[in-house]
């Protein structure tokens, strides 16, 4: 995708969400964003970039030669590639191929489904949602083929009967679209979905300190992460990269697992 297209759909995105904000709506411009985009990826911010890259020069706890690369940038329409890299390490292969049943992975916030794909072909049962209609409907169309569940609900009001059901539950980018009680209320709720010996799985953009960015996504902070431990996870894989960008942004690959 261009860099012109990609400014456009970002300043697209900032205009929806500062819309919906004053008309205190503030998860409604999702829904907007992936009508207006009218199946175009391109008008989707997060739907593809070259995003992933080397650590950036003299952030924290970056020696030099130490190689956090994650080597290849992702493109439009494919999966994060951090999931992809998650999901290839031998230790994960091996719990999908010796598990007894097939394990049931849940993709948070799903937007245009290429996530969900990742995890189906790594070998999971997929259910997939999105907060938006009309993105789970484009992302059920793209891997039409595939028999994954699509479905449209709200991560702050998900149905009773999710509680401890999914082995896995992946979440890449959407807690740090939130804020204050949406985000605790977010957080609280991913724990519930995961079964007993399950994992959380958290990709996010990540911060040090607690400045707050003048414009969203709002980057996690590692004490945002360690709090999951207090309900009922011990941390099992964590990861910093950093994208590509000037400047470059942090991210943390985190992964917990219920005890
Ligand atoms: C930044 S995008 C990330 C999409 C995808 N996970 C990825 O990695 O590219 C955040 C997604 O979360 C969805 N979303 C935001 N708030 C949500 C909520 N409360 N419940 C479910 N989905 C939500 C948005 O519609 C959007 O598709």
């Amino acid at each position: 995708m261009s860099d012109d297209k990609r400014k456009e759909a970002r300043r697209r995105a900032d205009r929806m969400r500062a819309e919906f904000k004053e008309k205190q709506k503030p998860l409604d411009w999702f829904e907007a964003l992936y009508q207006e985009a009218d199946g175009d990826p391109g008008l989707i911010p997060w739907g593809g970039s070259a995003e992933v890259g080397s650590p950036g020069p003299g952030s924290p706890g970056q020696e030099e030669g130490q190689n956090t690369k994650i080597q290849n940038p992702w493109a439009h329409g494919q999966a994060r590639l951090p999931l992809i890299e998650w999901l290839d390490r031998d230790e994960q292969k091996k719990e999908l191929s010796t598990a007894a049943i097939q394990l049931k992975a849940l993709d948070v916030g799903c937007g245009l489904g290429h996530n969900a794909v990742a995890l189906y072909k790594a070998g999971y049962q997929v259910t997939a949602f999105d907060i938006s209609e009309t993105a789970v409907k484009w992302a059920a169309r793209n891997a039409a083929q595939l028999p994954i569940e699509w479905t449209t609900q709200n991560l702050l009001n998900l149905p009773e009967d999710w509680s401890e059901k999914f082995d896995l539950v992946s979440e890449t980018f959407t807690i740090q679209a939130l804020y204050g009680a949406e985000r605790e209320m977010a957080i609280k709720s991913l724990t519930k979905l995961v079964a007993p010996k399950g994992k959380l799985l958290i990709i996010c953009r990540g911060r040090r300190d607690d400045t707050i960015p003048k414009s969203p996504p709002l980057p996690l902070m590692p004490s945002e992460l360690d709090q999951i431990e207090n309900f009922g996870f011990v941390s099992t894989f964590r990861k910093d990269y950093f994208d590509n960008k000037t400047p470059s942004n942090l991210h943390f690959v985190a992964e917990f697992t219920k005890v």
